[in-house]
C-alpha cells in the first residue's frame, strides 16, 4: 500500500478496530507496513542487520526475517515475549536501556511503540543510537500523551485525567486497565522529542512525520500545538551521524 495514502490509513484504522478481536490480523499489517516504510528510507532489506528493541512477541522481527534481514528480537517482558507462544529464535530478554551489544553493530535500529512506555526516553534513544552503525538508520515511533490515542486503552478519556479515564475503563470493562500512568505509560509530547533529536550531534533527522495519516504527514508536526492532538503518533527516522 503507498505511504502516505487514504487507503493505507483507512486498512491501518480497520485493523486497529478489530485489535482485540483479530490481533494477528491488526500486528502482521502493522509489521508489513513498518518494514515497508523502513526500506523506503533504508533500501533492500536483505543481509540487513536490524534490532526490533521492546519488539514484543515478534511480529516485526519475523517481518523483517521474510524480507531476508537478519532480524534479533530484544524485549524485557516475558509475558508479551510469549503471548503468542514461542517467540522467534534468538530473541533475547534484555531492556533498551542497556542493550547486549557492541557498539555500532545495527544497520537498522527499530523500535515501534516503545519510547511512551519507559519513564526515561532520552536514555532508550541513546541506547538506539549506540547500537547503530554510522551512516544506519533508526526508526522510532510513538504516541503521545496528547494524541487521542495517547491513553491506550482508556482513550480518549485520558483529555479528562488519567485516573478517571482508568476508572472508567475499570467501570465500563470489568478488568483492570494494563497500563497506569507513570508506570509503565508516559506523558510524552512531540515538541520535546524534536528538540532533543534535533539537538543531538550524534544523529540527522531524516524524517518527522505522522505515522499514520493519509496526507501531509510532515506539516503536521511542524505546528506546535496543533500536533501533539493531530499527529496521532510520531514516526522519527535518523540517520546515525558518520
Ligand atoms: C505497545 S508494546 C509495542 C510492541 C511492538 N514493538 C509493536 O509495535 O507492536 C510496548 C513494548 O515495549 C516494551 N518495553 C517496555 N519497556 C521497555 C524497555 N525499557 N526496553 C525495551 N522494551 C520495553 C514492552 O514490554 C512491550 O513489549
Amino acid at each position: 500500500m503507498r505511504d502516505p495514502s487514504i487507503r493505507r490509513s483507512v486498512a491501518l484504522f480497520r485493523a486497529f478496530l478489530r485489535e482485540q478481536t483479530d490481533p494477528e490480523h491488526c500486528y502482521r499489517l502493522l509489521a508489513r507496513d513498518a518494514a515497508q516504510q523502513v526500506a523506503r528510507y533504508a533500501g533492500p532489506l536483505r543481509g540487513r542487520v536490524v534490532v526490533d528493541v521492546g519488539g514484543g512477541s515478534g511480529h516485526v522481527t519475523e517481518e523483517f526475517r521474510r524480507h531476508g534481514a537478519q532480524a534479533h528480537l530484544f524485549e524485557p517482558d516475558t509475558g508479551e515475549l510469549h503471548s503468542r507462544g514461542r517467540p522467534p529464535a534468538g530473541a533475547v530478554l534484555a531492556d533498551g536501556y542497556l542493550l547486549p551489544l557492541a557498539d555500532g553493530v545495527a544497520d537498522i535500529a527499530f523500535s515501534s511503540n516503545v519510547l511512551e512506555h519507559v519513564a526515561d526516553p532520552y536514555t532508550f534513544l541513546s541506547e538506539l543510537v549506540r547500537v547503530t552503525r554510522p551512516g544506519g538508520l533508526i526508526y522510532v515511533s510513538y504516541t503521545n500523551w496528547l494524541s487521542p490515542w495517547g491513553g491506550h486503552e482508556w482513550a480518549p478519556w485520558h483529555y479528562l485525567g488519567a485516573e478517571r479515564a482508568r476508572a472508567r475503563y475499570r467501570r465500563r470493562t470489568g478488568r483492570a486497565a494494563k497500563h497506569t500512568l507513570g508506570e509503565n505509560l508516559f506523558p510524552l509530547h512531540i515538541g520535546p522529542v524534536l528538540r532533543h533529536v534535533r539537538s543531538r550531534a550524534d544523529v540527522t533527522v531524516v524524517s518527522a512525520r505522522s505515522r499514520y495519516w493519509p496526507f501531509l504527514t510532515e506539516a503536521v508536526t511542524r505546528v506546535p500545538g496543533l500536533r501533539e492532538v493531530a499527529t496521532w503518533n510520531l514516526l522519527l527516522i535518523l540517520r546515525r551521524s558518520p
